[in-house]
């Protein structure tokens, strides 16, 4: 998960610089790393973390469309709604239940 918030920090920085493609770049690898969490979450007790993983998925997929198109200032709002969406799953501590 260390990749994962480089990866925001520098998508942040991103966006702060209007780098649409930089930022497309970087919200797709975001989509990517979540996915490939994606199987730990695969049980019937972790169906909310997978609501939520699926979530953040999308607000990553949002960002990509957003700073493609160049509509930073909607990426910058999804960006926020990211991080609350990553705060959301850490908050309920899944990997207190992992086997
Ligand atoms: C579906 C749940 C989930 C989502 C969504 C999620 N995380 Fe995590 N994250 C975890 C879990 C579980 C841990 C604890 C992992 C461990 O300690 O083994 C963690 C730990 C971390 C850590 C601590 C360092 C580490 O490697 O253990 C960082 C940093 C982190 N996440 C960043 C992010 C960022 C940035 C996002 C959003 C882009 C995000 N996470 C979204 C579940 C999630």
């Amino acid at each position: 998960m260390d990749k994962l918030q480089d990866t925001r920090d520098d998508l942040r920085d991103a966006l702060d610089a209007k780098d649409g493609a930089k930022a497309a770049t970087l919200s797709r690898d975001i989509a990517q790393l979540l996915h490939e969490d994606e199987p730990l979450w695969q049980t019937e007790k972790f169906e909310e973390v997978r609501r939520i993983n699926q979530a953040t998925i999308q607000l990553a997929e949002r960002i990509q469309s957003q700073s493609s198109a160049g509509e930073i200032q909607g990426a910058l709002e999804s960006y926020t709604a990211l991080q609350k969406s990553c705060a959301s799953c850490h908050d309920r501590h899944p990997e207190q239940q992992l086997p």
